[in-house]
């Protein structure tokens, strides 16, 4: 098991550390927004993307688009992203940056995001909306056609606000969670920005919070045999 788990974590930084080059221009370039998710979780996601070679992105919970822009701006796959409680000025300065690649949404993720997901096109799902438990109970009916999910939110054991998502994540197989001490040692530093716009003092209690995104594999054989067991 502690093989395991070390094999996930340098699989997936691997993974980050190679696409780092062309992710952290972006990371670096994008705007901060209220509520968004950390600049490193994005990392790792988009990262993911590159590496599976996705040709499509589902994003449900954009607010006022972070990780939409981030994900518009890393590849040239397209994104649908959907929001229930749209922001229009964030949709119109989206709209107008990203109109051809970026197919705006509104509406219940729960409902969209399995009507978007496509196998044929190569989808990687990402949930920030809902998130945490809700986002888990969502996982039966997309991941058997999706490339890989993400979840942001899952928390540490212990310290879950959010109905103890992190062992729903558990147990729904989560590949990997971005509070690997590991991982966080080596591209924590993108978000210190956020760390310091939030007053927190440390990683760890940063992440406590809430800011943790676990990865799922999804069901498309060819492109996720490569991810390793659960940790
Ligand atoms: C934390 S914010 C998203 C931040 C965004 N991903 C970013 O990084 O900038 C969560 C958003 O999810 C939306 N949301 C919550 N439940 C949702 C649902 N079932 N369907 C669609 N959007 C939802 C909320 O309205 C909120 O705007």
């Amino acid at each position: 098991m502690a093989d395991a788990a070390r094999d996930g974590s340098a699989y997936f930084r691997g993974i980050a550390a190679k696409w780092e080059p062309v992710c952290a221009p972006v990371l670096e370039s994008v705007p901060l927004r209220a509520g968004a998710m950390l600049p490193s979780e994005l990392l790792l996601f988009a990262s993911l993307c590159l590496e599976t070679k996705v040709g499509l992105v589902v994003e449900s919970g954009r607010k006022e688009g972070y990780s939409t822009e981030i994900l518009c701006r890393v590849g040239g796959w397209l994104v649908h992203s959907i929001e229930k409680a749209v922001v229009e000025e964030a949709d119109k300065r989206l709209a107008a940056a990203y109109g051809g690649r970026l197919a705006l949404h509104r509406g219940d993720g729960r409902r969209l995001v399995p009507t978007l997901v496509d196998a044929a096109r190569r989808t990687a799902v990402l949930l920030d909306g809902p998130k945490s438990t809700g986002a888990n109970l969502m996982l039966p009916s997309i991941r058997g056609a999706a490339v890989f999910v993400g979840i942001h939110d899952v928390p540490l054991l212990g310290t879950d606000h959010q109905g103890n998502s992190r062992r729903a994540s558990i147990e729904n197989g989560a590949a990997y969670f971005t509070d690997d001490p590991e991982y966080v040692a080596q591209f924590g530093r993108y978000d210190r920005a956020w760390m310091d716009r939030s007053g927190y003092k440390s990683h760890r209690d940063f992440l406590a919070v809430c800011c943790v995104l676990g990865i799922f594999r999804g069901g498309y054989k060819q492109l996720t045999e490569k991810l390793p067991k659960s940790t």
